[in-house]
């Protein structure tokens, strides 16, 4: 009978794994033109924050990144090199794959669009598209923007530039196959209406609305005249034009047409992350080639803002770009993580300034969250001989306000509202700190009629602190390791307790640490910028 009960409850938990909610995010893929800057560690931080997030609430979670490295611009840089290009790229992918070991990003995988999987699959689907009739061979007469890899006509060109980076374009006059995107305007606008939510931020919609209406035209999709790149199955003297072997990417990670068991757990995409400025790509090209091959559209697609240096936007070929990795050298990972989500909105623009990070670690990650992990240890040496009491049947006040501040986290991160997530955690931990000045510990130390209030007051605290962890968790998980490390709640860092109010074990010992965040002095700031 046993056995029988043993065996019933491995089927339903097998069950249970079967049906666990799937969360299937992405960042675009990066051009490997030159080493990844802020703003490509932006967006990956932020995927790698819902990500952890969405896993955290028991989610079967794939979060996908990669680099893009065929094209024209990639072909230059190498030559600029003289390198081949392949030798080239993998330079520069290892230096995005190290950037994302040091930001501790848990993507479950990474693709190169140089893949042999990713080369096969992306044949095949042209070859589909083809046959679908979506495709067709003819010429093309217009201007191309090499850094941004955008073919651009006539009206477009701002003062004969690239409408997009402004900077100067190259006539294109060439045989190419072309892919029937006017064919899907009106399908395009019926989906927008009947998914209102598909794009955001909401503001963004309406610009790309306007285009679909007065410009879509069919799209050269293959360069007779690039040789870096997959080739046109049926024709070897093109290769496919870049964004459309990047735009695959999304579903030959997933196996598309051959492994379509993964492919079927995890598409529709529950998210695409990107930038602005390529939104037209990932709102309506994009879109109009999954209808062409009859799959289910993406959920959302997310354009944020730009990080920029006083108003320009943060570039490689700019050459104003900023280097993530001295400033995790100098600052740490979990403070860059949290100055970058928590400075700006996400969906807005923002400007970079050392100063406002010095100012984000001292304050926040110092004063606030640090003093109180700080003082709260103490007390507990100083009354408690370092043992977290137990709070027994009180009414406590921290405990309902971290309730209330889950249900905010939740509902802001389901709209990837990331800085009002953290204002809301840092509101709980500005009231926790609050609550000590209000309760006064040290007074209630001093008789020992007040022993058991006193002992609510630090248990509370407590617990406050536990949860505040799991609270940061997705945005600094280093630092919710050595908080509840510092807690005496974790052994080592495999068993990071992410469950919300759950207490403490009996007799658990505080092992109070060094500061989280010691102050860092300005003046190491003049030695930096
Ligand atoms: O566009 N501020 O690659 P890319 C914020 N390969 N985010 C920024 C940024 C900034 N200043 N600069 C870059 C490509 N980003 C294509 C994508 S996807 C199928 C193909 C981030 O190397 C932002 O996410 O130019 C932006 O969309 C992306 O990097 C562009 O990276
Ligand atoms: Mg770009």
């Amino acid at each position: 009978c046993g056995k029988k009960n043993r065996c019933v409850i491995t089927l339903v938990k097998r069950i249970a794994i079967l049906n666990k909610r799937t969360f299937y995010l992405t960042t675009p893929i990066y051009y490997v033109n030159d080493a990844p800057h802020i703003g490509h560690s932006y967006t990956t931080i932020a995927a790698d924050v819902l990500a952890r997030y969405k896993r955290a609430k028991d989610l079967d979670v794939f979060f996908l990144t990669g680099t893009d490295e065929h094209g024209q611009k990639i072909q230059k840089a190498a030559q600029a090199c003289n390198k081949t290009p392949i030798e080239f790229v993998n330079g520069v992918v290892d230096k995005f794959k190290t950037l994302w070991n040091n930001l501790d990003i848990s993507n479950d995988d990474f693709i190169r669009t140089t893949d042999e999987r990713h080369c096969r699959r992306v044949e095949e689907i042209f070859q589909q598209i083809f046959e679908n009739g979506d495709i067709y061979l003819g010429e093309y007469e217009g201007w191309y923007c090499i850094p941004c890899e955008s073919f651009w006509i006539e009206s477009q060109l701002e003062e004969k530039k690239c409408p997009e980076c402004k900077r100067p374009v190259e006539k294109v006059k060439e045989k190419n196959y072309f892919f029937r995107l006017s064919k899907y305007q009106k399908s395009l606008l019926d989906y927008y209406e009947k998914h209102p939510h598909f794009i955001q931020p909401e503001s963004r919609k309406n610009e790309l609305l306007h285009r679909i209406k007065t410009q879509i035209e069919d799209i050269s999709i293959s360069r007779s005249a690039v040789e870096w790149g997959i080739q046109v199955p049926m024709d070897p003297t093109h290769t496919i034009y870049v964004w459309i072997d990047a735009l695959l990417n999304y579903i030959t990670a997933l196996g598309y047409n051959d492994d379509m068991q993964k492919f079927q757990k995890y598409w529709p995409a529950n998210v695409h992350i990107i930038g602005k400025e390529i939104l037209w790509f990932h709102g309506v090209i994009w879109p109009a080639i999954l209808m062409s091959l009859k799959i289910d559209l993406p959920c959302k697609v997310f354009a944020h803002g730009w990080w920029t240096i006083e108003g320009q936007k943060i570039s490689k070929s700019l050459g104003n770009a900023i280097d993530p990795t001295s400033i995790i050298q100098s600052y740490g990972t979990d403070a860059y993580r949290y100055f970058l989500l928590r400075e700006v909105p996400f969906g807005l623009d923002g400007n970079f300034s050392y100063n406002a990070l010095i100012h984000r670690i001292n304050s926040d990650l110092g004063n606030d969250l640090g003093n109180l992990l700080q003082r709260t240890l103490t007390m507990i040496e100083k009354y408690f001989q370092g043992v977290i009491p137990e709070i027994v049947d009180t009414d406590d006040e921290l405990k309902r306000l971290s309730k209330s501040t889950c249900d905010k986290v939740d509902a802001e991160m389901e709209e990837l509202q990331f800085s009002k997530a953290l204002e809301n955690i840092w509101a709980f931990i500005g009231h926790a700190n609050k609550f000590i000045e209000d309760k006064k510990p040290w007074v209630l130390a001093k008789t020992n009629t007040t022993r058991t209030q006193l002992a609510a007051v630090i248990g509370s605290l407590a617990g406050a602190i536990k949860d505040i962890s799991v609270f940061i968790y997705p945005f600094m998980p280093r630092t919710a390791v050595e908080i509840q490390q510092q807690l005496g709640i974790l052994e080592d860092n495999r068993s990071l307790c992410l469950e919300f109010q759950q207490g403490f074990k009996k007799d658990t010992v505080v092992r109070k640490g060094k500061p989280l965040f010691p102050k860092i002095d300005p003046l190491v700031l003049e030695n930096v910028s």
